[in-house]
């Protein structure tokens, strides 16, 4: 499994304590786009009856799937402590057709087929994208797509000054105004910067039998959506 506990190491580090305040805070980290992400993804789904959502976190997309398409949702989420929020989420919004796990992504696995597999952030925590989606395509029903969002580092140098302005401002708010959320914002550029999760997915897609691989970027590079579909 290659270095996954050390990427969990890495997730405990930046993630811990954050979850009360996660659904705040990436609307704000993310220049409001989280939302237009997710609404770009949502649009490239078909109408799924079960969907499989990873690092499915306080549940923003995965209880988001389960209304707009009134389907079935099942959340994997390696850390408690977010798993907790996305269940009482789900519990305040009546939404019950939906269950979270607590589990590495990599590592789990369930005897179900599902239309869809989706997830937003979870690549570039991924060390081994091969090792994920090896064991995704055993899940994914034949015509079904597999859909990953998460930031990227934009190749323009003008992005790119915009994004390390970005998360600059950030830190430094974080000093003010909201201390637990330092670590990450220290640590979350870096970790962008030097993912190289877009083409990792796409050669792993490959690898593993998906077809009608797409990398769809989104604005100006600071987000993109990598999809792949199971032959049917
Ligand atoms: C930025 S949050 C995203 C949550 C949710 N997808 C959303 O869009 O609101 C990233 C989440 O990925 C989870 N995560 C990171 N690595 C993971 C792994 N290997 N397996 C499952 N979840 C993971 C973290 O615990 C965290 O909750």
């Amino acid at each position: 499994m290659g270095n996954v506990e050390t990427r969990e190491a890495l997730v405990e580090t930046l993630f811990h304590g954050t979850g009360t305040s996660y659904d705040e805070m990436v609307h704000f980290a993310t220049w409001g786009r989280d939302r237009q992400w997710k609404k770009e993804l949502l649009s490239m789904m078909e109408e799924p009856k079960r969907v499989l959502d990873l690092a499915s976190g306080t549940g923003i997309l995965a209880l988001g799937m389960a209304e707009l398409f009134d389907c079935h949702v099942t959340g994997v989420e390696l850390r408690e402590e977010y798993c907790a929020e996305a269940r009482e989420n789900a519990e305040a919004r009546g939404i019950e057709d939906v269950r979270f796990f607590v589990s590495p992504a990599e590592h789990f696995t369930i005897d179900e087929q599902f239309d869809h597999i989706t997830s937003c952030y979870i690549p570039k925590y991924i060390q081994h994208l091969d090792v994920l989606v090896g064991n995704m395509v055993k899940m994914l029903a034949p015509g079904g797509l597999m859909l990953l969002q998460d930031f990227a580092y934009p190749s323009k140098p003008m992005w790119q000054t915009l994004f390390d302005s970005h998360f600059e401002r950030m830190r430094r708010k974080a000093r003010e105004e909201a201390p637990g959320w330092l670590t990450m914002f220290e640590g979350l550029p870096e970790v962008i910067r030097t993912s190289t999760w877009k083409e990792d997915l796409a050669a792993a897609m490959e690898r593993h039998g998906l077809v009608d691989i797409k990398t769809i970027d989104q604005s100006f590079g600071m987000s993109a959506i990598v999809s792949g579909r199971q032959p049917s």
